[in-house]
């Protein structure tokens, strides 16, 4: 069976069913995502942390985000696959181009990259590469940002990210990743773009939603942020977790206010 592409998605929301993401970084967690029937799979650089042990997502390199994402697409049958561009790897059009090939020849059907960069991804889609967006918090920025915290709470801010929004969508991006921001903001930007927007921390309201899977595992190093919900509570196989996060998205019953800001 073909995978799902950005068309299929695009589909989905013009018909008002949510998407439901999750991340992933091997083959076994590739295969049981795909199998519960989750839309997408992101090879997130979020592994930076989860698998690496880093306190960021800034030491992560195009390898290391080449050799997950083979690995992932080799094991799903039906998801569409998303890579990550890591920090850095697309300071200009060419660049970003010559590091998307490299992921998009590991597997990966579309990337994802970070902030208002409107150049390198209209390049990415005229060289035939589908483009996913990323505003809000930017965890590659985190030094500039100083913190993992709420973005576009200040209605300059919030105007920025939706001008940024409708500019990635002008420049072809297919997919919009809105993280960490103010549900109100995130509910408008869904009905102002006919692309789909994946929401984490941003509220019910966008066309779907994505969650760090070790987050919801309940099994990370780190500190669960607040938008997350453990999936493994009450105690459940963890097949049985994909399938109640899938439904819990599709169904409207995740993200609640508590996850939300
Ligand atoms: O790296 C990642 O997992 C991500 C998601 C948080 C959207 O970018
Ligand atoms: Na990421």
């Amino acid at each position: 069976r073909k995978p799902l592409s950005i068309h299929d998605l695009a589909a989905m929301k013009r018909q008002g069913e949510k998407i439901a993401c999750l991340t992933a970084y091997d083959a076994s967690f590739s295969a049981l995502i795909d199998q519960a029937g989750i839309d997408a799979i992101l090879v997130g650089d979020s592994l930076g942390m989860v698998i690496q042990g880093q306190a960021s997502t800034l030491q992560v390199s195009l390898d290391d985000m080449i050799y997950h994402t083979r690995w992932v697409a080799a094991a799903r049958r039906r998801a569409l696959v998303i890579a990550d561009m890591p920090f850095l790897t697309y300071p200009d059009p060419l660049g970003a181009a010559m590091n998307a090939a490299k992921l998009m020849q590991a597997g990966a059907q579309m990337v994802k990259l970070e902030g208002a960069r409107f150049e390198a991804v209209r390049f990415l889609v005229d060289q035939g590469i589908p483009v996913c967006g990323h505003l809000g918090l930017l965890p590659q920025s985190i030094n500039r940002l100083g913190g993992y915290k709420v973005q576009g709470v200040d209605p300059a801010e919030a105007d920025k990210i939706l001008a940024d929004a409708l500019q990635l969508e002008a420049a072809g991006a297919a997919l919009l990743v809105l993280e960490c921001v103010p549900a109100k903001l995130a509910a408008a930007i869904s009905a102002r773009l006919s692309i789909p927007v994946i929401g984490i921390g941003a509220g019910i309201d966008c066309d779907g939603q994505v969650l760090v899977l070790y987050d919801m595992l309940d099994i990370g190093i780190g500190k669960r942020p607040r938008f997350s919900m453990n999936f493994m509570q009450p105690p459940v196989a963890i097949a049985e977790a994909f399938g109640n996060y899938r439904s819990a998205v599709k169904e409207l019953r995740f993200p609640t206010p508590d996850h939300s800001f």
